[in-house]
């Protein structure tokens, strides 16, 4: 479908959970969330009866997410489903990678063809500090794991913080020499609870190029971020910047939290319920939703928080 104007969406975020093993400090208070009432999220039948109503719309390319997507026990069976979606061309997923040891095989299998995992440091303990509770062991055990799984594409996401890992451009970049795949930067934005960071902890991408001499431009994929080559490097390197420079102009996307209501934008606070609706009420929804798409977000600055109303967590970033 084209929205109002004229972008043409083709991309839907699916959050399967807004729980998570991690809780990263940009995107989740330490306590974790409230568990919300099983009566109030999505059945597997409900999330899968969206996609075909989604895909009915001219939706194409789908990204689990979360939360953690692995951390939901029926993931396989959802991958597998939408995947059969005929219109349905492309299952991707974001992921902290800690389940993948187990997963990866079984998510390949199901009909994912490519992952997006995040990774903010290469030091055990900066990386203990981030998540608040994962191993980076863990980590390169499920990078390990999705390599061996031969997907399409492995894209490794870092979120920039000014103190924390603004020292670390060179070796993650340095990560597409080693490895056959991507390593983005992405400007941090502030959510509402992104609390606790400061206007130093905004990095802009600039600083990544400043880092990254060598760096030459490469052609885009398709996706939101301006991408560079190290010399003799198997993978690109990404920048994501939200704040900086925002592609709403260029947006295909929509999004689907996992208690079924459809996000227009990341950063709107409309949303558009599809709990208990048949297929044409969810279609209806999601046609509403797509013509009630934002021209853009509105200025983002850790002065003026994301007017989500609610965490990354329950967006599925
Ligand atoms: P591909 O292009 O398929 O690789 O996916 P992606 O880059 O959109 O997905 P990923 O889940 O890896 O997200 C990367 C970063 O982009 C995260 O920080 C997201 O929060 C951010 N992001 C994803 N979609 C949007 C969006 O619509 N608006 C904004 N502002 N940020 C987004
Ligand atoms: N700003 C930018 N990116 C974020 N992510 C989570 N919270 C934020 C934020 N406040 C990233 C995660 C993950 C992706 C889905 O979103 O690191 O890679
Ligand atoms: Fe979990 Fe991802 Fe949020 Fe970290 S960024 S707490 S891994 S959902």
């Amino acid at each position: 479908m084209i929205d109002t104007f004229g972008r043409s969406i083709t991309y839907l975020r699916v959050s399967v959970t807004e729980l998570c093993n991690l809780r990263c400090r940009y995107c989740m208070p330490e306590d974790g969330v409230c568990k919300k009432e099983h009566a109030d999220m999505l059945t597997e039948d409900e999330l899968i009866q969206a996609v075909e109503a989604a895909a009915a719309l001219g939706i194409t390319k789908l990204r689990i997410t979360g939360g953690e997507p692995l951390v939901k026990k029926n993931i396989v069976s959802i991958c597998r489903r939408a995947s059969r979606v005929p219109e349905i061309r492309e299952v991707c997923l974001t992921t902290n990678g800690i389940l993948l040891p187990e997963l990866a095989r079984p998510l390949k299998e199901a009909g994912v063809s490519r992952l997006n995992l995040s990774l903010d440091t290469l030091d055990p303990q900066k990386y203990a500090h981030i998540t608040r509770r994962g191993s980076l062991d863990d980590f390169w055990k499920g990078f390990h794991a999705a390599l061996d799984a031969d997907f399409q594409k492995i894209k490794l996401n870092a979120v920039l913080i000014g103190g924390f890992n603004d020292d670390e451009i060179l070796p993650l970049a340095e990560l597409t020499r080693k490895y056959p795949v991507d390593v983005r930067f992405i400007e941090m934005m502030p959510m509402c609870d992104s609390s606790g960071f400061g206007p130093e902890a905004y990095i802009p991408f600039t600083r990544v190029l400043e880092a990254l001499p060598e760096a030459v431009p490469a052609a885009k994929d398709g996706g939101v971020a301006k991408l560079f080559h190290l010399p003799g490097a198997l993978g690109n390197i990404g920048l994501i910047s939200p704040v900086s420079a925002h592609f709403c102009g260029e947006c295909n996307r929509i999004r689907l939290t996992a208690d079924g209501k459809v996000k227009p934008c990341l950063h709107s606070n409309a949303e558009y319920p599809l709990k208990g609706l048949d297929f044409d009420g969810m279609k209806a929804q999601l046609e509403a939703a797509i013509f009630g798409k934002p021209q853009w977000h509105g200025d983002l600055d850790v002065a003026h928080k994301s007017g989500a109303g609610r965490n990354m967590n329950q967006i599925g970033g």
